[in-house]
């Protein structure tokens, strides 16, 4: 007989008590049940005010448009060329399907059957056009009324360049409105067109401008209005 076969079979005992006792081990399982907590599950929901490491929102202008419950009206992050290409860029992803690429509530959806309790907004009033700047992010943050928040799609920093090109928009609709003149309007595009010539590199990036044809149209549209 086999010395080696007692030896080999006290060892797998020993190993499965050892296993048993570890498996069977007094600990909570993350989705599992718990008489202990009066909600009766184990996960214990975050305390208030935790945060994430590295997430910490200190700057209450960026991250929510408002210092001490006041909506910010300049811009919390420099106004450059760049940030309105970025938010020319993601406004027509995620904003001009309702609100057109011009601002004025006449997006594709919208024209299409879209029928929600109230008409898409439309920026070219002059209630928007005095509106600060922080209440665009927050409209974008926490959406309005029938418009759900756009926070999980949209970053802080796309927030503001949206929000910049939207005012840029109302500018382009009714400079008068905010002291400029068409004149100077027609100046800045030439400088920009001249810039961009010189630049022979650039390709088809200043093509698909914000004055693609659609129609200009006035205030509210929007079927379906009733509230
Ligand atoms: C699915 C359609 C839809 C999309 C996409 C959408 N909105 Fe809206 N938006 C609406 C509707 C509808 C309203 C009017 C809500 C109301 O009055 O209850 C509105 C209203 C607004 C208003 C006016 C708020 C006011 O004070 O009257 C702003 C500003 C706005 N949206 C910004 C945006 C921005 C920026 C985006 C893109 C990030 C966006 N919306 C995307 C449907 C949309």
């Amino acid at each position: 007989m086999n010395p080696r076969i007692p030896l080999f079979a006290l060892a797998a005992i020993s190993l499965a008590g050892c296993h048993t006792d570890m498996w069977r081990q007094p600990k909570g399982e993350p989705l599992g049940e718990n008489d202990f907590f009066p909600d009766g599950q184990m996960s214990r929901p975050l305390l208030t005010g935790t945060i994430a490491r590295g997430k910490i929102r200190k700057d209450d202008a960026f991250f929510t448009g408002a210092v001490n419950g006041k909506w910010v009206d300049t811009l919390p992050v420099p106004l450059t060329k760049a940030l309105l290409e970025r938010g020319q860029e993601r406004y027509n992803v995620y904003c001009s399907p309702c609100h057109g690429q011009i601002g004025d509530g006449n997006g594709m959806i919208a024209n299409r059957g879209f029928t929600l309790k109230r008409p898409v907004g439309n920026y070219h009033t002059d209630r928007l056009r005095k509106m600060p700047v922080g209440h665009f992010y927050d409209v974008i943050t926490n959406g309005y009324g029938a418009m759900y928040s756009y926070s999980s799609r949209v970053e802080p920093s796309d927030r503001w360049a949206i929000v910049a090109y939207i005012k840029a928009l109302q500018v382009s609709q009714a400079p008068g409105a905010f002291g400029v003149s068409r004149t100077e309007i027609e100046v800045a595009r030439q400088k920009h067109e001249a810039a961009a010539g010189a630049d022979s590199h650039s390709g088809d990036s200043h093509s698909g401008g914000s004055h693609s044809g659609e129609s200009h149209s006035g205030e509210s549209h929007a079927e379906g209005a009733a509230h």
